[in-house]
């Protein structure tokens, strides 16, 4: 989906995707000193500029394991950032990020593929790498809990997408996942449990009526 993710991404939600990356960014304490902050399954970099305007001293890392995903964010980050962004191409559930490391750990819309195992190991990795009273934000799309808007947002979601990804892509099956995906997960509250009982002080945010749920928190 890399080369029409971003496009996509601001028309299936309408714009909103931008507001929540900088929505759950907002329950973070802001800094202007040298933190290290890691922006973890980075896609093409979407969320760096709400963070570098969060966080304008940071040392930023991104973290993504598809290739063509990090192609885009090089490019982003030779352009906009002046190479400011330490990329790094793995995966998170089995990488070796240094332990207590960093101060901040952000995450946007890459919580819904992962399977409860996953989201375990997840949940294990930032208490890993996180500091002592260090902080960490997810935010993912959601199925709004109000039955009229579920039922808009399927409609939408699963139905309205794939033909508009059909027009961008030449193949309506990639966002048809979009829909698929965000169904399973439900929202966020199942993965806010997780990272609880390992250990870590969650609470809930949810954006637009819940059409975007996420949680935050410290060690
Ligand atoms: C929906 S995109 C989100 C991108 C971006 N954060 C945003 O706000 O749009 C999810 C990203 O997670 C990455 N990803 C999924 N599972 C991963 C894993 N286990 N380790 C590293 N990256 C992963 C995918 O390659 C993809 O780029």
């Amino acid at each position: 989906m890399s080369g029409s993710y971003e496009r996509m991404n601001f028309i299936t939600s309408f714009g909103f995707s931008i507001r929540w990356r900088r929505q759950f960014l907002q329950t973070l304490p802001g800094s202007d000193s040298t933190l290290k902050v890691i922006d973890l399954l980075t896609g093409m970099g979407e969320s760096w500029k709400p963070i570098k305007q969060k966080y304008p001293n940071c040392e930023l890392t991104a973290l993504d394991f598809s290739e063509e995903m990090l192609k885009h964010a090089h490019r982003r980050n030779d352009k906009t950032f002046e190479k400011s962004v330490a990329i790094k191409q793995a995966d998170i559930l089995q990488s070796n990020l240094p332990a207590d490391h960093y101060d901040i750990i952000t995450c946007s819309f890459g919580l819904k593929t992962f399977n409860e195992q996953q989201l375990q190991v997840l949940a294990h990795e930032i208490k890993r790498i996180l500091k002592e009273g260090g902080y960490f934000t997810f935010v993912e799309v959601s199925e709004p809990k109000n039955w009229l808007l579920r039922i808009a947002y399927s409609f939408y979601l699963g139905k309205v997408i794939p033909v508009l990804g059909r027009l961008f892509l030449g193949d309506p099956r990639e966002y048809k996942m979009l829909w698929k995906y965000t169904s399973a997960f439900k929202n966020a509250d199942h993965a806010s449990t997780i990272f609880a009982k390992a250990g870590l002080k969650v609470s809930s945010l949810s954006f637009f009526f819940g059409c975007a749920t996420g949680f935050y928190g410290t060690k």
